[in-house]
Parts: structure tokens; C-alpha cells; sequence
């Protein structure tokens, strides 16, 4: 049986701008549709997509892996039989009714000696310097506030050979294949998805947060200038998804 802490931390003193108030009451919203959502936009290669992530980064057993905006605990599941029975995993979100999914998926089912689900920001996670060999986040970067912040912390806590593997959507380069993804986030998924994600509002924030994202250069320039070497970028499904890695 894993041991399971959690800071106890006031959700609401987690956020400070705006955009963070936003995004947190939009997670803690969508909580209980999260997955099904995910695995119906993603037409089900979402975990696919995470398991490439972690081969990249190739976790071992006896590591300390921690997810950053960890949600409802999909990296930290894929996670646990590779970092074996003596690693150590941490979640951190600043989502409380995602981290109770997180905490029904994960406690009493995987085989870790120590799971850590934290109810914090991730620009600002609390962790020790230099504790972490190895950093996940999924889906998260278009949320965050700062990118450069976060991408500091990141380099803060992981130890000399640490590694970081991100997760994100990105505009397909090819314009007609790019077209196509539009009319897919901004007519079709809003409809196949209604009964699950009844605001709108929410579906405009994917699509509006996707188009406005950073360009994937400017991702990895980023990560580079936050410390990290060797920062490079691996595209999945025709350049719908990336995948940023950096060390330290
Ligand atoms: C799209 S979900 C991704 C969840 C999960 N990583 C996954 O792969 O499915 C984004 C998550 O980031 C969290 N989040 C955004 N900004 C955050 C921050 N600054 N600190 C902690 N969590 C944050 C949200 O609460 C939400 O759970």
C-alpha cells in the first residue's frame, strides 16, 4: 500500500492572477468528465501518446518522478510499474476536484513505495532543490501563467542528469491538415463532446488556447534559456502533439 500526503493547502491561496483563478475553476469543473473527454478528443491515443513520452525519458525503477498539473493521475498510473516498487512518485495540482480523481485512481492500486499527491502550484511547487530525476506534465503548458516560471521551477527541483518530458498539443504545419484540425476543435469535437462538456466556454478555451500557444521554437528556446541542454522536440500524429525534452 502506497503511502499518500498532500499539503494542506487552501485552494483558493494557490491562485494569484487571473488566468489562474480561471484555469482552476475550470478543472474543478470538467473534473468528473475529464478522462472521458480526453479519450473521446484524443480519439483514444492519449495514453499512447503519454507512453512515448515516458520511453523517451526512460524512466527507471527507483526514480523520483514527478507530474507536474498531474490532473486526474493518467501520467503517474503509466509511471508507476517504471519507476518499480521502491520509486517514488509525486502529483502536483492546483485542481482539488482533480486531485481527488487522481487520488481514487492511484491509492491502493499502484505498487509504489511512496506516492506523493499535492495540492499546489506548480510555479512555486514546494519541492526541494534538486530531489527530482525526472519531470512529466501533460496538456499543461497552455495553462500555466508563466512558462518561464514554471520551466525554472522544473530546473530548480531536478537533480544534475535530471530530465523533463512535456506534453502539449501543437498546430500541424501543413495547411491543409492544419485546416482540417480546426474543424475538428472548433465544430466537431464541441459537438460529439456535449454530453459531456455542456460549457462552451470551455471547449473555445481548448481551441483558443491551442491557436494561441507559443510557437514550438519558442518552447524549447525556453527550456534552454531556463538552463536546460540538450532541448529538442518530438512530434506525434502529424504534429497534433509534442513532446519537449530537456536535461540538466
Ligand atoms: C489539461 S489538464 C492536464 C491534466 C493531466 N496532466 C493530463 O495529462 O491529463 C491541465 C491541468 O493543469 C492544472 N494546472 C494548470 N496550471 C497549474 C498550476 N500553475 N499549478 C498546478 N496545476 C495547474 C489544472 O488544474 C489541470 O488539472
Amino acid at each position: 500500500m502506497p503511502g499518500v500526503s498532500s499539503l494542506t493547502a487552501e485552494p483558493d491561496r494557490l491562485v494569484s492572477t487571473g488566468k489562474e483563478r480561471f484555469v482552476q475553476r475550470l478543472f474543478n469543473a470538467l473534473a468528473p468528465t475529464y478522462d472521458a473527454f480526453n479519450a473521446l478528443a484524443s480519439l483514444g491515443m492519449h495514453q499512447s501518446w503519454r507512453r512515448r513520452t515516458l520511453d523517451l525519458l526512460s524512466v527507471k525503477p527507483g526514480e523520483t518522478l514527478a507530474d507536474f498539473c498531474c490532473g486526474t493521475g493518467d501520467f503517474l498510473e503509466l509511471a508507476a510499474p517504471r519507476v518499480g516498487p521502491h520509486g517514488r512518485l509525486i502529483g502536483i495540482d492546483f485542481s482539488d476536484e482533480m486531485l481527488v480523481r487522481a487520488r481514487k485512481r492511484l491509492v491502493g492500486k499502484v505498487q509504489v513505495a511512496n506516492l506523493e499527491l499535492v495540492l499546489g502550484n506548480v510555479e512555486d511547487s514546494k519541492l526541494p532543490p534538486a530531489s527530482v530525476d525526472v519531470i512529466t506534465c501533460g496538456y499543461a503548458l497552455r495553462n500555466v501563467d508563466s512558462l518561464e516560471r514554471t520551466f525554472a521551477e522544473m530546473f530548480r527541483v531536478l537533480k544534475p542528469g535530471g530530465r523533463v518530458g512535456l506534453l502539449e498539443l501543437s498546430r500541424p504545419r501543413q495547411a491543409l491538415l492544419r485546416w482540417g484540425y480546426w474543424l475538428y476543435l472548433e465544430q466537431l469535437l464541441p459537438l460529439v463532446s456535449r454530453p459531456l462538456v455542456r460549457d462552451r466556454g470551455a471547449l473555445d478555451y481548448l481551441s483558443s488556447s491551442v491557436k494561441g500557444f507559443r510557437e514550438p521554437e519558442d518552447v524549447l528556446r525556453l527550456l534552454g534559456d531556463a538552463g536546460f541542454r540538450n532541448v529538442r522536440r518530438e512530434t506525434v500524429f502529424l504534429g497534433v502533439c509534442s513532446i519537449y525534452l530537456g536535461e540538466v
